[in-house]
């Protein structure tokens, strides 16, 4: 058997990523905490409950597995609900909180990367119109500025808006996430005024702290034609992925809003990013569907033969992580992986998910991408938005009831990873001998 090992550059950053409603436990003053008291939202009827109970103290135990395995930086966000809990109301004890964390991963040799939003909005800023309301965009930044002032002494890499292409059709086209609306006009009013909150609050946090490095996580689906000679087809993969997949991207590096039929330019949006994130789960192949008006004519589906996750959510197209840097390589940037991951209780696809993933990550570096860090979703199974607990993304398996944590296989598959700085054919014989002769042909 051919001994090898791909390396990763060097200081590259190994991480996993989370975000504050899905871990920290009783965000009770945000529009999530509410939309889950409502009947039908949450499969099951599931709730955040304790969460992982991050804000009970346990991230500090949960920080100590990830630097034990190995891992040098951590991706959390911060809670507008708690560090704003009314507009004219500062909550300077959640501030010392997140400055805690943040310092403690320093403590354990990790960088912290913290994304200022990740889908929750305090009631108040639900309760004057969310993100449909352009009068959103200054309290934002007001927080924005607040937040980073408080911890620029332990961070300089930011996420301003966590995958806000997903927030907008979520939450304003398929009605899964608060507010529920179901409207393409709202959605691409909701995605003008994120863009314009993104370009103003890259401006506050340079004038807050010179040394930053912030961008977006953008959620990148690759949106592949069926029959790639179809123009019927191309034209649906065109227009679903030019506003789903470039439209933020492109905001941030030229100041044009794309519209469909219109663009509008933002005088402050250009170059608003420093690198560009990238949360890459699957790849679509899409047909042209004359009955999908709603969904641009496009008909998305996995490709046939890949794996599919436990419940379907995510197929097995690690290809489609070299598509999605490819994309981001686009844009002359540094690149952050900043999400990625699948959904799996038992631990069967995951080790072969990652391995695989990782290794279309390192045929990029290989062609000189300049990629600098690696964030897996995530450290502990933690609350899955409206598919409540049934999807189970941790490296480490959580018993919501007890708060226990069991250790799943992948949680030495990557440490042997993150160790390493490298995938070496051990490592591969050892969790995932079926792919030995794919990535290690003799
Ligand atoms: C991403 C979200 C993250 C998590 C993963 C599975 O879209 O950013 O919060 O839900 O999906």
């Amino acid at each position: 058997m051919p001994q090898a090992t791909f390396h990763f550059p060097h200081g590259f950053l190994w991480g996993t990523a989370t975000s504050s409603h899905q871990v920290e436990g009783f965000n009770r003053n945000n529009n999530w905490w509410a939309w889950e008291q409502e009947e039908g939202r949450i499969l099951h009827g599931h709730k955040s409950g304790a969460a992982c109970d991050w804000w009970g103290g346990r991230w500090r135990e949960d920080f100590d597995r990830a630097a034990e395995g190995g891992q040098n930086a951590h991706r959390f966000s911060v809670e507008w609900s708690r560090v704003q809990p009314l507009p004219d109301k500062w909550d300077e004890f959640a501030l010392d909180r997140y400055r805690e964390m943040a310092r403690g991963l320093h403590e354990r040799g990790m960088t912290p990367l913290v994304t200022l939003h990740h889908f929750s909005d305090p009631l108040w800023v639900s309760e004057m119109g969310g993100w449909e309301n352009e009068a959103i965009v200054e309290p934002f930044v007001r927080y924005v500025r607040k937040t980073v002032e408080a911890l620029k002494e332990y961070v300089t890499l930011w996420v301003t808006i966590n995958e806000p292409n997903v927030l907008a059709v979520s939450a304003y086209l398929w009605g899964l996430f608060p507010p529920g609306k179901k409207d393409m006009g709202t959605t691409l009013r909701v995605m003008v005024n994120l863009a314009k909150a993104h370009a103003a609050a890259y401006h506050a946090i340079h004038e807050v702290q010179k040394t930053a490095r912030v961008g977006i996580a953008h959620n990148l689906r690759p949106m592949v034609p069926t029959r790639s000679w179809s123009p019927l087809d191309r034209f649906a993969a065109g227009i679903t992925s030019s506003l789903f997949n470039d439209f933020f991207a492109r905001a941030a590096q030229d100041g044009v809003l794309r519209l469909p039929g219109r663009r509008i330019r933002l005088p402050n949006g250009a170059h608003t990013q420093d690198y560009i994130g990238v949360n890459y789960y699957s790849e679509d192949l899409v047909s042209f569907d004359i009955r999908r008006p709603a969904d641009l004519f496009a008909r998305r589906y996995p490709p046939p033969g890949a794996a599919l996750s436990e419940t379907g959510f995510i197929a097995n197209v690690p290809q489609g992580m070299f598509h999605a840097l490819q994309w981001a390589k686009r844009f002359d940037l540094p690149i952050i992986i900043t999400e990625n991951g699948v959904e799996d209780s038992k631990d069967t696809l995951r080790p072969r998910y990652l391995i695989e993933h990782l290794h279309q990550v390192w045929r990029a570096v290989n062609f000189n991408y300049p990629i600098k860090g690696y964030f897996h979703w995530t450290l502990v199974d933690n609350f899955e938005w409206e598919r409540g607990w049934t999807q189970r993304f941790g490296l480490w398996e959580l018993d919501v009831e007890t708060q226990e944590r069991r250790k799943r296989p992948s949680v030495d598959l990557y440490a042997a990873i993150c160790k390493e700085n490298g995938l070496s054919s051990e490592t591969v014989a050892r969790f995932a001998p079926e792919l030995m002769e794919k990535l290690f042909p003799e």
